[in-house]
């Protein structure tokens, strides 16, 4: 099978399984998230603004952390700032 083809397989399962549980989307997302954001600094400093800052909020410090240098994939911005914007305070994923 041509390679194309089965990322577009690939593609169509966890669309499916994120539209069904919410769990393809939001595991990658965080996974991601934590690795390009803590290569500067600790992820102690998002744990600190998790439940604090608006989605706004969090889009301009995503943007700012971009234009330090975070590696974010293109277009991920609006999607980061809305995931971290959904984190409970003390989220295990960035307060450990
Ligand atoms: C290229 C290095 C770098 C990366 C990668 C990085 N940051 Fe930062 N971050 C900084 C620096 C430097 C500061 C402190 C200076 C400042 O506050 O502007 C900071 C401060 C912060 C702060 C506290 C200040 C504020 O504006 O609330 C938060 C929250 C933050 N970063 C979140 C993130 C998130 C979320 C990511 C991933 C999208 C990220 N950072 C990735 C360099 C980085």
């Amino acid at each position: 099978m041509p390679r194309r083809i089965r990322y577009y397989l690939a593609g169509c399962v966890c669309a499916g399984l994120f539209a069904l549980t919410g769990v393809c989307g939001a595991a990658d997302m965080g996974g991601t998230v934590k690795q390009v954001c803590s290569r500067c600094h600790s992820t102690k400093r998002i744990c600190l603004n998790l439940g604090v800052k608006s989605e706004t909020a969090w889009k301009s410090t995503v943007a700012k952390m971009v234009e330090k240098g975070a590696q974010l994939p293109a277009g991920q911005v609006d999607a980061t700032a809305s995931y971290l914007s959904q984190q409970p305070p003390d989220s295990g994923a960035f307060c450990d």
